[in-house]
C-alpha cells in the first residue's frame, strides 16, 4: 500500500491514546493551516474510547483542540433517529460532544430520521458539497473502523455500492442486519487527506491478516478499496487484532 503505515500498540487504551494523539496534531495543523478542521467520525464501539479520552478534563487532549473550530461528520450512521441507541451521532454526542463547547452548527449529523434512507444520502451529500463548496469534498481527518467480515463505514461484503465511482453517499439495505444503512462512499473515503483505520480485538485478526496481506478482492473484503488517492493511509491496532 503506497503512502500508509502499520502501528501496533499494546491495547484498547493505548489505541485510544495513540489515536487521540493522531486526532489532535492533525487538528492543530489544520487550524493553524486553514482555521478549521474537518473530520468524519466512525462509529461502532471501538472509537468511543478515543471520543471519551478526547473529551475528558483531566486529559492532554482537550486543552488542545480548538473546539469551536472543529466540524465533525460521521461516515456512516445506522437508519434509525438520532435519539436511538444505534445510532452513531447519539454515541458520540454523550461520549464527547455533549461535555465540550462545540458550536451546534459545527456538527454536521446524517438526518437518518429520514424515513427515506436514499433521501438522508441525498440530503448529506448536498450538506457535503455546500460545505466543502466541491463536488468531491477532501475530509482533513477521516476515521474508519474494521468489520469481522472486512467491512468498513457500512460497505459490507459483496455490495454493489462498493463498486460506486460518482455518488459520496449510499444508502444500502445491510441483508445480515435487515435494515438500511446511511454511509460514505470509496470515491469520498479516498479523497480525505489522511484517513485513519481503528482496530483492536482479536476478533478482528483474521480480516485484518486479509485486507492488509491478503489478495485483492474488495467485493470479499471492502476495506481493501480504501487507498487514499492523495492521502496518507494508518492502520492503527492493537496487539490482540495483530495476531
Ligand atoms: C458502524 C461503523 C462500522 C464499524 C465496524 C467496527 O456504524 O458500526 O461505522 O463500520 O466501524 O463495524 O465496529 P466496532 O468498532 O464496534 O468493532
Amino acid at each position: 500500500m503506497q503512502n500508509s503505515q502499520l502501528e501496533i500498540v499494546a491495547g484498547p487504551q493505548e489505541l485510544a491514546v495513540r489515536a487521540a494523539q493522531l486526532f489532535v496534531d492533525e487538528a492543530e495543523r489544520a487550524v493553524r493551516d486553514r482555521g478549521r478542521f474537518t473530520v468524519a467520525l466512525s462509529g461502532g464501539s471501538t472509537p468511543k474510547r478515543l471520543y471519551e479520552l478526547l473529551a475528558d478534563p483531566a486529559s492532554e487532549f482537550v486543552g488542545r483542540l480548538a473546539w469551536d473550530k472543529v466540524h465533525f461528520f460521521w461516515s456512516d450512521e445506522r437508519h434509525v433517529p438520532p435519539d436511538h441507541a444505534d445510532n452513531n451521532f447519539r454515541m458520540v454526542h454523550e461520549a464527547m460532544l455533549a461535555k465540550v463547547l462545540v458550536p451546534s452548527d459545527n456538527i454536521h449529523r446524517i438526518k437518518s430520521e429520514l424515513a427515506d434512507p436514499a433521501a438522508a444520502a441525498r440530503d448529506y451529500e448536498e450538506t457535503l458539497i455546500a460545505f466543502f463548496d466541491s463536488q468531491l469534498p477532501s475530509f482533513d481527518l477521516m476515521l474508519l473502523g474494521l468489520g469481522e467480515d472486512a467491512h468498513t463505514a457500512s460497505i459490507f461484503p459483496g455490495m454493489p455500492e462498493l463498486i460506486e465511482t460518482e455518488r459520496l453517499m449510499a444508502s444500502p439495505w445491510v441483508e445480515k442486519m435487515g435494515t438500511h444503512r446511511i454511509t460514505m462512499t470509496m470515491p469520498l473515503i479516498n479523497a480525505s487527506a489522511s484517513v485513519v483505520f481503528l482496530v483492536s480485538g482479536a476478533g478482528k485478526s483474521a480480516a485484518l491478516k486479509h485486507v492488509v496481506d491478503g489478495p485483492i478482492d474488495t467485493l470479499k473484503y471492502p476495506a481493501q478499496a480504501v487507498a487514499p488517492t492523495h492521502g496518507s493511509l494508518t492502520w492503527l491496532v492493537d496487539r490482540s487484532a495483530s495476531m
